[in-house]
């Protein structure tokens, strides 16, 4: 052979050998881990496997979306640290998580009875407030993508809650908002922070005496089974915020980024069409398994909490920023001494 023959004959070589891994290189999929801390059947549960269906549908399997549910790839906290690292590229965690971001705006969304429902509510996580808060995250390296609903949050202990005053000296397991721990206080409970996945055992256990959770979180962590008493006091709200890695969404081919805003998109929607009924059947769930009473407030007592609770919106208002709890209120008409809802 001339050395021309062999070197074209190593090049052909070469060549072939290179081919199959390019063409696997290609093929090898795009993987978005998506972790969250609640259980499969949640208003989050089902939208993050909504999300994976419609991503892997659009861009016909280049995406792979790894969905782990219920802590069990992350914590709370650990996840959001995971997120920056680049360990997990997408996260839903509750608006009352960001502060440790740096983020303290968020946690606006916190304050006791601010919304009087799903309305209100919309008008900001759809309006441009809620836009303005989403681009907060970007000088922390994070991309807000959607919000995404829950519910109101009932509150639960192993005596009936009523009054305010019922709650003095409670442990209350809270998420850790500054917020939360206001609202807390304002009744003279004792505020404990503590990640989602430990509160099951820690209401068993007597390490906290109650909590305060939608219906849906609620009754799938099965946190009725442990709380002799549910108050259905709808105080205040819990709902997400879907996050990615800044850098991994700015990586990804455009075409590919496109369909994934599209699937986005879809599974907003989704999400927020099912949380309400969600919440609500949940509720039937919980009366219906017997293990824990279900109580009403009557438009006093709820009026008597609200005010009570009001004591977080002037102690926080600051720290959170007072244009930005101005500009909630004006679209939900916080009023403390009105009963509305
Ligand atoms: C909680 O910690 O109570 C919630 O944020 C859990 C969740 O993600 O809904």
């Amino acid at each position: 052979m001339t050395p021309g023959g062999l070197l074209r004959q190593l090049a052909i070589g070469a060549l072939a050998l290179a081919l199959p891994l390019t063409a696997m290189a290609e093929s090898a999929p795009i993987v978005i881990k998506f972790s969250h801390v609640v259980a499969t059947e949640t208003p989050k549960g089902q939208a993050a496997l909504r999300f994976k269906q419609l991503a892997e549908e659009a861009t016909k399997g280049r995406v792979k979306v790894e969905v782990y549910p219920n802590s069990s790839l992350y914590k709370d906290g650990e996840e959001l640290e995971a997120l920056q690292l680049g360990a997990v590229q997408m996260l839903a965690p509750s608006l009352a998580k960001f502060g440790p971001l740096g983020a303290k705006e968020f946690v606006v969304f916190d304050l006791p009875f601010i919304f009087d429902g799903y309305n209100e509510l919309h008008k900001v996580t759809q309006g441009p407030v809620g836009q303005k808060l989403l681009r907060k995250l970007e000088p922390k390296g994070i991309l807000g993508l959607a919000y995404w609903d829950n519910g109101f949050k009932v509150m639960s202990a192993n005596k009936p809650l009523r009054t305010p005053d019922d709650f003095r000296g409670l442990k209350m397991r809270i998420q850790s908002s500054k917020v939360l721990d206001s609202e807390m206080r304002s009744v003279k409970a004792i505020p404990q922070v503590m990640s989602f996945s430990e509160v099951y055992q820690a209401l068993q256990t007597g390490v906290v005496d109650g909590t305060e959770n939608p219906p849906s979180n609620l009754y799938t962590q099965k946190m009725h089974e442990v709380q002799k008493y549910v108050t259905l006091s709808n105080h205040g709200y819990l709902g997400y915020a879907v996050i990615v890695n800044k850098k991994f969404w700015a990586g990804l081919p455009a075409d590919i980024r496109g369909q994934l805003e599209g699937a986005m998109k879809a599974a907003t929607e989704f999400a927020n069409s099912v949380a309400q009924k969600d919440n609500e059947d949940a509720l039937v769930a919980v009366k219906k398994s017997g293990r824990s009473e279900l109580i009403m407030l009557t438009p006093e007592q709820r009026l008597a909490w609200k005010m009570a609770m009001d004591k977080a919106h002037k102690e926080q208002m600051n720290r959170i920023g007072a244009d930005l709890v101005r500009e909630v209120y004006k679209e939900t008409g916080y009023n403390p001494s009105s009963k509305t809802m």
